[in-house]
């Protein structure tokens, strides 16, 4: 029998914003069953409760605590009642962010604020709350939610590239400052995945073309399914990753290669 300690998270407390559907739904289950206990905070209530009914069912403790990420004022209770809750936070997943499809013309500075809020500045925010409390215990691990966004340019969403882009260099900035005390700061890419935010694409026959582009350029030729990013996460937030920090693992059936 294979001796898969190294990936073992019981007893772990983890975070993942966005858990409630979607990708942060398969990283927050795919934690669970690696024996982490799990808070999740997002807006929609009822999917709220309904993640945190499956991750229990996994036998785990599980938080579901109605946030709206954009409220920086929000973050700092939320945090602290989830520590409070469960138990310091050992894995922070920052999964959550949305997306507006406008380009630089049609993109007001109020999208451009609002993308830049919730899918980069919550992550700095919750990730100096989680370095402030994992230095004492002087082990952490933080892994950010990036995409294959954040490498390439793009005329359709001019925010959300920045944001993931600059995801990815707070990654590598965090990840030399908090190598002394023994936290691990990573990225994890998902290339194209089949959730709400990728509705539009799939579903929209104005996209058909995109669509197809994608499908054609990605090697394993087709969208991940959200429980595909669970086994990443879980390297990420293992032991197994001890002498990983500052890297992008990109989970996206070949996209990037060709
Ligand atoms: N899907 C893809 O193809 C793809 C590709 C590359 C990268 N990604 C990245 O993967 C991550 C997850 O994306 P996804 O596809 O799973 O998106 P999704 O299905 O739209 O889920 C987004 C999650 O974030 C939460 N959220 C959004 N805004 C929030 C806010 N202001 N406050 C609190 N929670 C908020 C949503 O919950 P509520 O609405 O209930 O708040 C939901 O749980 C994102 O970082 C995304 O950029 C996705």
């Amino acid at each position: 029998m294979a001796d898969l300690r190294m990936f073992d998270l019981s007893g772990k407390v983890a975070l993942v914003t966005g858990g409630n559907g979607g990708i942060g739904r398969g990283i927050a289950l795919g934690l669970a069953r690696a024996g982490a206990n799990v808070a999740i905070v997002a807006r929609n209530e009822e999917r709220n409760r309904a993640t945190q009914k499956e991750l229990a069912a996994l036998g785990v403790k599980a938080l579901a605590l109605k946030v709206d990420l954009s409220n920086r004022k929000a973050l700092r209770p939320a945090f602290d009642q989830i520590e409070r809750e469960l138990a310091p936070i050992d894995i922070l997943v920052n999964n959550a962010a949305f997306a507006i499809l406008k380009g630089l013309l049609d993109h007001t500075e109020e999208d451009w604020d609002a993308v830049l809020e919730t899918d980069l500045t919550a992550c700095f925010v919750l990730s100096k709350y989680a370095a402030q409390s994992m230095i004492p215990r002087k082990r952490g691990k933080i892994i950010n939610v990036a995409s294959v966004g954040g490498y390439k340019g793009t005329p359709i969403y001019p925010s959300y590239g920045v944001s993931k882009g600059g995801l990815l260099q707070l990654t590598r900035c965090l990840a030399i400052e908090l190598a002394p005390h023994n936290i691990q700061v990573n990225s994890l890419a998902p290339g194209w995945t089949t959730t709400d935010m990728t509705d539009w694409i799939r579903n929209d026959p104005r996209y058909a073309a995109v669509k197809e582009e994608m499908i054609t350029r990605t090697p394993a030729g087709r969208f991940a399914d959200p429980d595909e990013m669970a086994g990443a996460a879980v390297f990420l937030a293992s032991d197994a990753s001890q002498f990983v920090t500052g890297a992008d693992l990109i989970v996206d059936g070949g996209f990037f290669i060709r």
